[in-house]
């Protein structure tokens, strides 16, 4: 049966809420290891378990702790993006912003090579292991010989740092990641990787998980502190509650999750304000229209259009039996434009009533954990901009195209060249 057959797409708001909601017979395991290696890619008491713990972490009152701290640093990058004046916008303040608001959290360097080592890891590592996720063209089961050679030889490579990694999680860790990342020869559909991206994400993928394990190790020396990730993960580790890997993965899985999501909503907006300069003058006048205009912006510009569920039954969404197994499109970024849920949802409105009814943050089991800190960086980096610049510009004759090749439903431009300028240049040019 040719691969079109196996996937069922669903778009209207109403249904994408029945499956995100219906955990039951909507499965996040779509990857098919022995084990998942992100609690995103798990069902029932596991997921439960480890979400509890980073739950704990990423609450509201914990996010509002850290404000300040997550401030300073937002202003800062986004002082000096201003004082630049033009550039690159992901370079330059799009993907800043979330790399070292969870490098601050997560106890990271922040200075600028970390962070480009950061981006480039994340993005290799995307590319290996999120497309095994994805939705793009249906792959072949295992790699060929070239891609199995080019894999071992990008494992041979890294022997040095395989040992740095067995003598942080020990012989038990080792089986523990193994069982992550062997696939079981499932007779079901699923989704497979591109073999040719893996042997590039390997070694981004060990430092990303080196540099977590040490963190956690050198945290176990610490008194316990309900603000700090590492302290908390540490705490229920000992207790027994999650494993010492589990915690490192989902570390490693939030440095993803939070970064490229926030990157994508942090730069819609700023290109949409440079589009409509009305609005940004009206936000500037009107401060406290700033979350009704960045909720309007979530709805819009979903920041990752696509997920992905199994049917674990034969389930019917609107009249429709899909059957057990199936792979199922859930598409956010469509339910959210939904004429039945959203009049004109084609059309930008930040006064609309019910922006804040759209699904970018998912609902039910696997809610955005992240949502609170999400909203409140773009909060303080919006501001921020509309305090100090006086004006943005984009140039939309640099050929702006959309994020393509990750095959994991990023909705935003892969560079914006960007203006901006603020009221020192204005004083500075009048004289
Ligand atoms: C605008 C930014 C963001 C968007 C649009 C977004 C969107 C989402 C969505 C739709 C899900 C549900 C996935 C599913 O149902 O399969 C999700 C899950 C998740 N997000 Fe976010 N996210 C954002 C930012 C963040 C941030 C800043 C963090 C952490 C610091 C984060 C951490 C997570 C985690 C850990 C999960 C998995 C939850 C679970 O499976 O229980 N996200 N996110």
């Amino acid at each position: 049966m040719p691969y079109e057959n196996y996937y069922y797409a669903v778009h209207r708001y109403e249904d994408v809420k029945q499956v995100f909601g219906d955990a039951e017979n909507f499965s996040s395991s779509v990857i098919p290891t022995h084990k998942s290696p992100f609690f995103v890619l798990m069902d029932g008491e596991d997921h439960k378990r480890i979400r509890s713990v980073v739950a704990l972490v990423f609450s509201q009152k914990n996010v509002l702790k850290w404000e300040r701290s997550i401030e300073a640093t937002i202003k800062r990058i986004t002082e000096n993006f201003i004082k630049t004046g033009n550039g690159d916008i992901f370079e330059a303040w799009a993907d800043p912003i979330p790399l070292a608001t969870l490098s601050v959290l997560f106890g990271l360097a922040t200075d600028k090579n970390a962070l480009i080592k950061l981006h480039s890891d994340a993005i290799a590592i995307n590319r290996a292991l999120f497309v095994t996720g994805g939705t793009g063209p249906r792959r072949k089961n295992s790699p060929n010989w070239p891609e199995k050679f080019s894999i071992s030889w990008s494992l041979l490579k890294n022997i040095p740092k395989l040992f740095k990694l067995r003598k942080l999680i020990g012989n038990e860790g080792m089986k523990e990641l193994k069982l992550m990342t062997s696939m079981v020869d499932k007779k079901i559909e699923t989704p497979r990787p591109n073999f040719n991206h893996i042997p590039q994400g390997i070694e981004p993928m060990l430092d990303m998980i080196i540099a977590f394990a040490e963190k956690l190790k050198a945290a176990e020396q610490q008194n316990a502190n309900d603000e700090n990730p590492l302290s908390v993960f540490n705490d229920h580790i000992k207790k027994g509650d999650v494993s010492f890997v589990e915690m490192v993965m989902a570390g490693a899985f939030i440095l993803f999750a939070g970064y490229e999501t926030t990157t994508s909503l942090l730069s819609n907006c700023f290109v949409h304000l440079a589009r409509n300069k009305e609005l940004f003058n009206e936000l500037k006048a009107y401060p406290e229209k700033l979350e009704d205009f960045i909720e309007e912006s979530l709805r819009y510009y979903t920041p990752v259009g696509r997920f992905l569920r199994r049917a674990n039954n034969d389930v019917e969404i609107a009249g429709k039996t899909i059957p057990k197994n199936t792979i199922v499109i859930v598409m956010p970024g469509a339910a959210n434009t939904d004429p039945e849920k959203f009049e004109n949802g084609c059309v930008f409105d930040m006064n609309r009533e019910n922006s804040r009814q759209h699904l970018s943050f998912g609902k039910g089991a696997h809610f955005c954990i992240g949502a609170s800190l999400a909203r409140m960086q773009v909060r303080i980096a919006l501001q921020e901009l509309l305090n100090s610049a006086r004006e943005i510009s984009i140039d939309e004759s640099q050929g702006m195209e959309m994020v393509t090749d990750r095959d994991n439903g990023i909705f935003r431009y892969e560079s914006v060249r960007f203006k901006v300028t603020s009221y020192q240049d204005k004083v500075t040019s009048d004289q």
